[in-house]
């Protein structure tokens, strides 16, 4: 059962700003959105967070490279590219953090004193490996050797290029003091790192033994000042992972308005992250957590990649798709409802127009669109667009009322549990049930006959109270053809608002009052000529 006085608090990674958004990147922030946008749908309160990695190496080579300062090249691609994609998407965060802001900066230079008066923190000389596009000091089992033109070099597994040798005298963290204490937390509450590989891969990770880490750089410049020694700013990932405790408020007054958003909000209840960022969020980030005494998230989800020749999609290797590109054509509703259904949350999966534009027609445009307008077209045309009253329901009814009602609960346990895919599903076939039964009935034979009429409206009542629940429980996914369903069933002016409905009670049948008002309006998901 959620606790009343804690918020669902669901979090995306932030992205690196050195260059504009693929759909890779909006993969998560959209699981992210249709997770907080389900729990919102369940009556509870909930905080979904997103934003922006702005320091680092990184970033500092895409600004030199682009002749301005990092900071000019921040503020420019995160106004023009990274703050857009959300309203394309059709996000619903509450809040979008920036690495760059002053409330940032002040509370990961208080997080960090505090780790440091806690003793875990020391000076010490670095000396190995640094791969600059995942920002990691690596270590030797993490690296290749080069083919090619890399030969007789070490390269990143997830890069397919040499690593950098550092050597600087470096702030540690003493990270090995918490190996113990992970194994103990992750064996007490294996849920807390899912799927069950990524479990796996952590916990063999621990039990090698953990060694301390760099915690600030000497040759870097752009980045947070470490407060107690100005030649060095933080690492960048010990600066980034803490956005999650920042934006909502972490060191503020407790009775600040900051202060209170920390204590409903803290501790996460799912950071998600792409699988080549797990290590440091369910190894560094809960240990960080632990050394200043704060409770790590309750757990770490991670996602697997959107591929391109069987290979993460990158911009560095060219194979990025803009979400602009998808949802120009297939509209966001579309979008999100692919993503989600088509790959199975925690593993990698390929994206294809043909694949995409197969889907849309099938289980949207022919799907739920069809469904529809045949219900409001018939509603207008056999009954003058009020929905008729149901006497006698027979057992065909009381078999769709039985398929809702099971429908609601298995997408209910799904998307908890983050499957997605077999929330998306359960609604899916409910919908093909419907069409089912709309073809089963005939209920434009039995227009006919004006003998029919209590039977035809029976049927016509069915398929709307269908729909109604339909949009319900597909309103986290696909917002905005759900309110305009919402809108064409006349729903609004007797339930009230879509947002308002809850998932506790959506399976309940015959919830539309007789008598609505339901009007045909535009077509949820028009049908596509070809693919772009
Ligand atoms: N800035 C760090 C994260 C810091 S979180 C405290 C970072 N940024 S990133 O921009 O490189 O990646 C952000 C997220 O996008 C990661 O979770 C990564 O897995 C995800 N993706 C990047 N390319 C992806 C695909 N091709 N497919 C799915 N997700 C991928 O790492």
């Amino acid at each position: 059962m959620p606790d009343a006085a804690k918020a669902f608090y669901v979090t995306t990674p932030i992205y690196y700003v050195n260059d504009a958004p693929h759909i890779g990147h909006a993969y998560a922030t959209t699981a992210g959105d249709v997770l907080t946008r389900w729990h919102r749908q369940r009556g509870e309160q909930v905080w979904f967070l997103t934003g922006v990695d702005e320091h680092g190496t990184k970033v500092q080579r895409a600004a030199d490279a682009g002749g301005v300062t990092p900071q000019q090249w921040v503020d420019r691609l995160v106004a023009d590219a990274w703050l857009p994609v959300l309203g394309t998407i059709d996000a619903a965060n509450d809040d979008f953090i920036r690495t760059t802001e002053p409330r940032h900066i002040e509370r990961v230079q208080r997080f960090w004193e505090t780790v440091r008066d806690n003793g875990y923190v020391y000076s010490a000389m670095y000396e190995g490996p640094y791969c600059v596009g995942c920002e990691e000091f690596k270590l030797a089992g993490d690296l290749l050797d080069g083919t090619g033109e890399y030969q007789g070099q070490q390269v990143c597994p997830i890069h397919g290029r040499p690593v950098e040798q550092l050597e600087e005298e470096n702030w540690f963290f003493r990270l090995s003091a918490f190996s113990d204490l992970l194994l103990e937390r992750y064996e007490a509450d294996p849920d807390a790192i899912q799927p069950r590989s990524a479990y796996n891969e952590v916990m063999s990770f621990i039990r090698q033994g953990l060694v301390d880490i760099s915690m600030s750089r000497s040759s870097v410049s752009w980045g947070i000042p470490l407060p107690w020694d100005d030649d060095q700013v933080i690492y960048v990932w010990f600066d980034a992972l803490l956005n999650y405790a920042t934006a909502v408020g972490y060191g503020a007054e407790p009775d600040s308005a900051d202060g209170r958003r920390f204590a409903e909000c803290w501790p996460p209840d799912v950071n998600l992250v792409g699988k080549d960022i797990l290590r440091f969020h369910a190894v560094y980030w809960p240990a960080m957590l632990m050394a200043a005494g704060l409770e790590p998230p309750r757990k770490v989800f991670a996602h697997g990649w959107l591929l391109v020749g069987g290979e993460k999609m990158s911009k560095s290797k060219l194979t990025g798709i803009s979400p602009e590109q998808i949802i120009d054509h297939f509209g966001s509703d579309a979008f999100r409802y692919h993503f989600l259904r088509a790959i199975q949350f925690g593993q990698d999966g390929s994206f294809s127009w043909e694949d995409m534009a197969a889907r849309y027609t099938a289980e949207l445009a022919n799907g739920l669109g069809n469904l529809a307008s045949r219900a409001t077209a018939m509603v207008g045309r056999y009954c003058d667009g009020v929905l008729p009253a149901a006497h006698d329901f027979t057992e065909a009814e009381h078999e769709i009322a039985r398929a809702l009602a099971e429908a609601a609960s298995t997408a209910d346990r799904a998307m908890g549990e983050l499957d997605f895919s077999t929330g998306i599903t359960a609604v899916k076939d409910f919908v093909e049930r419907v069409n089912g039964y709309v073809t089963e009935q005939e209920p434009w034979v039995l227009a006919k006959d004006p003998a029919n009429a209590d039977r035809l409206g029976v049927v016509l009542y069915t398929i709307c109270d269908s729909l109604r629940a339909i949009a319900v429980l597909y309103n986290p996914v696909m917002p905005k053809a759900m309110s305009s369903l919402w809108e064409q069933l006349g729903a609004q002016a007797v339930l009230g608002p879509l947002a308002e409905q809850r998932i506790a009670t959506v399976g309940e049948w015959a919830q539309l009052p007789p008598g609505t008002l339901v009007v045909k309006g535009e077509g949820l998901f028009p049908r596509l000529d070809d693919a772009p």
